[in-house]
């Protein structure tokens, strides 16, 4: 049976800066997830791109000295090439340049105003806006949002400056979908938001005084036009949501992508704009009578050796800089193991190595370098055949066979990825434990025919491992699976049980250690 499409999506990135580790981290969320779903049978759209209108993106291009469409082209080219460093399998990459883009904004934007509100009244209306605007988060605040810096100035919550802004303005009347948001919210525990801390923020902020929202502006131009009234451009945030449906084919609705993928199984995000993503997001797309996304997961932040993350503090961490320093898989598995995912963590050196040397080169890579040596030393190296199996054999076995289930519902349904590593470990240290009471290298002389049996149990259990860590470390699970004489078709989750298991006397390649340890220099500690 064909499985479920499944469409995941990463925020699109403001393009006023270079990737950094904040960047890197929500992509790899979703392209565990979407490699995941993929080896487990669906047909999967994965999106990322560049968000790339706004004040932000126009001020500092200025800043840089390039005209705007010059700047936007390099700083999403960084972005682009963020996914080739760190092996996302994004299916798209889309650029709110684009003109699939444009055309998409502004039809939503017409369906939006030409419907009506569930009060009767035009979605959208011209008015004047005069409020405080802070350009760093793109985003208006009230007065009583905002908190007072050490010589008594106005800063936004997330602290960014603001400034007072007037100027003419379409307003969305976004306080008119109030119970039409708490609907779809529906009650903790149903998976619209995610974590439930998160779900009950969002319900509080929409129970709470819902301002109609400034959707255009006048005083600069850097955006799309508003149709039929090109004064105004719109407001970057309904211009860069746009993406989500304008990825999946729209204003095409009878196209085979957007029937397949919309409305967005996930939109995953940062903590900081979870509102612009659960509450102004499904409130555009009712008003444009459109599907809602099924749901939001907000993740939280990275800190440095403790300190928050900033360019003034000099403590900005590049993805380039930890990928060359510890290894692209290792930094994968250390970003998605090291915190539950939910939760603000925080980067240090001392940790990551710490996870790369027990974890990784210890329990995983030992446990699979050892069998891989004894089959290749003591079984000429081929695949071992299993005689008669014992209680210690059967229970690796179902554990590893179980274990499917269990990493399935931490990933899709949690989103808790550590867990699902975490599990996976559990099976990685039952194996060594295995190993080492089973002792296959004293059987060698006294019951080949045992040893046999044991080590041919211990590669199947590897293989289970190997092939359900392959969405977080691609490279290093196909060098295991490949010494192991899996073959490229029979990887995917469908493989997994005794009828994937690889057949006896299947010729192996020599051994070779998959997870180095990470040698430490002293001068660092
Ligand atoms: N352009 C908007 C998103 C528009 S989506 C329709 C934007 N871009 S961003 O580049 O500023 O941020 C993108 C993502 O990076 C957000 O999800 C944000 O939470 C995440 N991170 C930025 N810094 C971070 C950390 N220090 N730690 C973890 N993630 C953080 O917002």
């Amino acid at each position: 049976m064909r499985k479920s499409a499944y469409y995941v999506t990463t925020p699109i990135y403001y393009v006023n800066d270079s990737p950094h580790i904040g960047h890197a981290y929500t992509s790899l969320a979703c392209d565990v997830l979407a490699r995941f779903q993929r080896l487990d049978g669906h047909s999967v759209l994965f999106l990322t791109g560049t968000d790339e209108h706004g004040q932000k993106v126009e001020k500092s291009a200025a800043a840089a000295g390039w005209p705007p469409k010059e700047f936007v082209d390099e700083v999403s080219g960084r972005f682009r090439q963020l996914s080739e460093l760190m092996n996302y399998s994004n299916d798209d990459f889309i650029r709110t340049t684009e003109a699939r883009h444009i055309r998409s904004c502004q039809e939503l934007w017409r369906r939006i105003a030409a419907n009506q509100s569930p009060q009767g009244r035009d979605n959208i209306y011209l008015d004047t806006y005069g409020g405080w605007y802070s350009v760093r988060d793109e985003a208006f605040y009230g007065e009583a949002e905002l908190i007072k810096d050490a010589d008594g100035g106005r800063l936004a919550p997330s602290g960014a400056p603001v400034e007072w802004v007037e100027e003419p303005s379409y307003f969305f009347r976004l306080g008119d979908w109030r119970q039409r948001l708490l609907d779809y919210y529906g009650a903790p525990g149903s998976g619209t938001v995610m974590p439930e801390s998160r779900h009950n923020e969002v319900v509080s902020f929409v129970e709470g005084e819902l301002f109609d929202l400034s959707i255009s502006r006048t005083s600069f131009s850097w955006g799309i036009p508003v149709p039929g009234d090109d004064a105004h451009i719109m407001y970057v945030w309904l211009d860069a949501l746009t993406n989500y449906v304008t990825a999946a084919g729209f204003p095409d609705e009878e196209s085979e992508t957007y029937k397949t993928f919309w409305p967005a199984d996930l939109h995953m995000v940062g903590k900081d704009i979870l509102r612009f993503h659960a509450v102004y997001w499904p409130a555009f797309l009712m008003a444009a009578g459109l599907a809602l996304p099924k749901r939001v997961f907000a993740h939280g932040w990275w800190t440095n050796e403790g300190e928050k993350i900033s360019k003034s503090l000099g403590n900005v961490i590049e993805p380039a800089d930890i990928v060359e320093r510890y290894g692209l898989d290792q930094v994968r598995y250390f970003l998605l193991r090291e915190v539950p995912f939910g939760n603000d963590g925080d980067f240090s050196h001392r940790a990551m190595v710490g996870r790369i040397n027990s974890e990784l080169a210890n329990d995983f890579g030992n446990l699979a370098q050892r069998v891989l040596s004894m089959i290749n030393k003591n079984c000429a190296a081929r695949m071992p055949q299993a005689a008669e199996l014992s209680e210690a054999d059967k229970e690796l076995l179902d554990a590893a066979h179980g274990l499917s289930g269990r990493v399935r519902g931490e990933i899709t349904e949690n989103h808790a990825f550590h867990e699902a590593l975490n599990e996976i470990w559990v099976v990685v240290r039952m194996a060594n434990g295995y190993v080492a009471g089973q002792e296959p290298w004293a059987l060698k002389k006294t019951d080949p025919e045992r040893m046999a049996t044991v080590l041919y149990v211990a590669a199947e259990a590897i293989r289970h491992l190997a092939i359900l860590a392959q969405p977080f470390m691609p490279e290093s699970c196909a060098k295991m699976l490949d010494q192991l004489g899996v073959p490229a078709d029979g990887r995917d989750f469908s493989c997994l049980g005794p009828e994937g298991a690889v057949k006896p006397a299947t010729e192996l390649p020599p051994p070779e250690p998959v997870f180095p340890r990470f040698v430490d220099d002293a001068a660092e500690d």
